[in-house]
């Protein structure tokens, strides 16, 4: 990513205090979608990633995932899976559970819709703890594909995502822009 275009992106996140729960920093991105130039230009770079790393179709985390990962896809001429909530897929689904700060979630993805033959880019907009990325690195690999990376726009760099995100990247890159 050139400096003027990661300005440009960052200069449209809006950070807002206390939602969704009194502590956390929410990291926006609406701003950065309303505005044609910058969504435009995320699109294109995160198309360009997925080209370079050789991906075959492009994985999106709901909900803000697909928002993103959906334009990439059409962009760099690749298929588009979405990882979804437990419960919303209405075909076979391989599911994967992992823990949050308390509790834990489920995310599941049609197993058919990735093959041994396909390289698989995930996208999202922030990673966090690394708890959702992680998670859906095991359905791809559970449903018997390779991974060619993750990629997001931002990093929470406080939290320790990038490290739980290590162990299943398995030398894939992790790509913030
Ligand atoms: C947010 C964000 C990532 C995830 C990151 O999604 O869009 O998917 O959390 O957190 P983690 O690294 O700690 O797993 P959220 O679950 O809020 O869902 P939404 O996009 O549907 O609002």
């Amino acid at each position: 990513t050139t400096e003027s275009t990661r300005e440009l992106l960052l200069s449209r996140i809006r950070d807002v205090r206390d939602y969704p729960k009194p502590g956390v920093l929410f990291k926006d991105i609406t701003p950065l979608l309303a505005d044609p130039a910058a969504f435009a230009a995320l699109t294109d770079t995160l198309a360009e990633l997925c080209v370079r790393h050789g991906a075959t179709k492009v994985v999106g985390l709901e909900a803000r995932g697909f928002i993103l990962a959906a334009p990439v896809a059409v962009r760099a001429g690749l298929g588009f899976v979405p990882v979804r909530k437990a419960g919303k897929l209405p075909g076979a689904t391989l599911s994967q559970a992992y823990a949050l700060e308390y509790g834990t979630a489920e995310i599941e993805i049609h197993a058919e819709d990735l093959s041994a033959d396909d390289r698989i880019m995930v996208i999202d907009d922030v990673l966090a703890t690394g708890g959702t990325a992680e998670a859906s690195l095991e359905l791809i690999r559970r449903a018997g594909a390779e991974v060619a990376g993750v990629a997001v726009l931002m990093e929470l760099g406080f939290l320790p995502g990038r490290a739980r995100l290590e162990k299943g990247l398995r030398g894939a890159p992790l790509e913030v822009l």
